[in-house]
C-alpha cells in the first residue's frame, strides 16, 4: 500500500506537533505539504522537518518561531511543500488527506472544502465555532454518503482514558452515576478569554462525558467562581461546569487555565459498586533534597503525547481502509451545541438547555 500523503493546515503549536509526529513517528504516511498564513513559520517548519532527525536546527514547534524569509505561492523544502492558500492545499492532487490545526474560526470553510474534494480529514477541536455551522458540516458529510471527518478529541486515545472506558463499559462497577473532572493548564495567552475556556478547553470534557456515559448532555450550567487575580484580561477563570446527561447522570468539570503549576487532567468516575480515577500523574516518585514527589507535565503535548500518536496512527490506518476510527462529525456537532449553551449559561448565570437536532432526523 502506498503511503498516505498528508497536508497540514495551520502549523502553530498543535499543527507543528502533528507535523513532527507524521514525519518521525507515524507509519504508512508522509507529510507532503503545509499551509499557514505565517509563511516564515511554515517555511521554517518544512525545512526543519526535511532534515534527518537529530541534525541541529529548529524542529517541531520550536520552528514555529523561525525566521526564514517569507515566500509566496507554493514552495518545497525536501519534499514538504509550503502552499500558501489552505484551500489550494485541500484541492491539491498530491494531497490524499488533511489535518486541520488552524484556529477554530477557520475550520468550517476548510472542512467544507475537504468534503467538496472528498478528502479525509482529521480536524482539531472545536469542529466549528457554533451549533449551526457544525450542523451544516454534519449534513454536508451525510449528503456525501461517506464519513470523511474525524474530530481531534484525543482523550479517547489516551491509554488511561481508554482503560477507564473499558472498565465502565464492562459493568464490573455497576452503572456509572457521576464524573468528576479537573482540567488545568499552567497558563494561556491573554487572548484566551472566558468564552474560549468553554469552547476550547471545556469542550474536551464535554466529549469525555458524552463518550464515557454514551449519552447526550441535556443541560449545562457554567459557574464563574471568584477569578484568579493573576490574569490581566478579566477572564472568568476558573470555571465550574455541571453537565446533566439525558439519563440523569451528572458530570462536573473544573477548568482552570491559569493554574500556574503545570498541566493537569484528571477524571474520577463514581459507579454503583466502586469508583475509578485516572490522571493522578503517579508515574515516577522521587525523593530528594528533603522532598518527595513526581513531575507535573508542562503542557498538553507532554501529557497526551501518546494519545496524539495513537490517534493519528489509527486515523492513518483507517483512512487507508476508507474509514474513520474515532470521534465523528456528529460528536463535534454535539460538543459545539453543548458549548454554545455553556457560553450562554456563563453569560446569563443560569442553567441552559442544550438545543440539538435529533440524530435520527439528521443521519436517518
Ligand atoms: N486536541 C488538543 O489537545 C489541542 C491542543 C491545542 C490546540 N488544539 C486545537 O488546534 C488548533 C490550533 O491551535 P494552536 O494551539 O496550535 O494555535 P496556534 O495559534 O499556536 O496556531 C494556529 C496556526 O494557524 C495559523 N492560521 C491562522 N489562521 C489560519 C487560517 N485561516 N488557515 C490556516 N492557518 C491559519 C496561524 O498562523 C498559526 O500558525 C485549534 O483548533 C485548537 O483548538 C487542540
Amino acid at each position: 500500500m502506498q503511503d498516505l500523503r498528508i497536508g497540514i493546515i495551520g502549523v502553530g503549536q498543535m499543527g507543528a506537533d502533528h507535523a513532527e509526529r507524521v514525519v518521525r513517528r507515524i507509519s504508512g504516511a508522509r507529510l507532503v505539504a503545509v499551509s499557514d498564513p505565517d509563511l516564515p513559520r511554515a517555511n521554517a517548519l518544512a525545512e526543519s522537518l526535511s532534515r534527518p532527525a537529530g541534525i541541529a536546527g529548529a524542529t517541531g514547534s520550536a520552528a514555529a518561531t523561525g525566521s526564514a524569509s517569507a515566500q509566496t505561492g507554493s514552495s518545497a523544502a525536501g519534499g514538504i511543500r509550503v502552499i500558501e492558500d489552505p484551500l489550494a492545499l485541500i484541492g491539491d492532487a498530491g494531497v490524499d488527506a488533511v489535518i486541520i490545526a488552524s484556529p477554530g474560526f477557520a475550520h468550517a470553510e476548510q472542512l467544507m472544502a475537504c468534503l467538496e474534494h472528498a478528502k479525509p480529514v482529521l480536524c482539531e477541536k472545536p469542529l466549528t465555532m457554533d451549533t449551526e455551522s457544525s450542523l451544516r458540516v454534519v449534513e454536508a458529510e451525510h449528503k456525501l454518503g461517506r464519513q470523511l471527518i474525524q474530530v481531534g478529541f484525543m482523550r479517547r486515545f489516551d491509554p488511561e482514558y481508554a482503560a477507564l472506558k473499558q472498565l465502565l463499559d464492562s459493568g464490573e462497577l455497576g452503572r456509572t452515576l457521576l464524573l468528576h473532572n479537573v482540567h488545568r493548564n499552567k497558563s494561556v495567552p491573554e487572548t484566551f478569554r472566558s468564552e474560549m475556556i468553554v469552547r476550547d478547553s471545556l469542550v474536551h470534557e464535554v466529549d469525555v462525558a458524552r463518550w464515557l456515559f454514551d449519552d447526550e448532555i441535556a443541560r449545562i450550567t457554567v459557574h464563574a467562581p471568584k477569578p484568579t487575580s493573576l490574569v490581566a484580561n478579566g477572564a472568568l477563570d476558573p470555571q465550574l461546569a455541571i453537565l446533566e446527561m439525558a439519563s440523569g447522570a451528572i458530570a462536573d468539570v473544573e477548568v482552570f487555565v491559569n493554574f500556574q503549576v503545570g498541566y493537569e487532567v484528571r477524571c474520577e468516575a463514581v459507579a454503583e459498586k466502586g469508583s475509578a480515577t485516572i490522571g493522578l500523574g503517579v508515574d515516577v516518585l522521587t525523593k530528594r533534597a528533603g522532598q518527595w514527589g513526581g513531575a507535573v507535565p508542562e503542557d498538553y503535548r507532554a501529557r497526551f503525547g501518546t494519545a496524539y500518536d495513537v490517534e493519528v496512527q489509527r486515523w492513518v490506518d483507517a483512512t487507508q481502509r476508507g474509514e474513520i476510527d474515532g470521534p465523528t462529525a456528529w460528536d463535534g456537532y454535539a460538543a459545539a451545541a453543548v458549548c454554545t449553551a455553556g457560553i450562554q449559561s456563563l453569560q446569563e448565570g443560569r442553567p441552559v438547555e442544550v438545543e440539538m437536532a435529533r440524530k435520527s432526523e439528521v443521519l436517518g
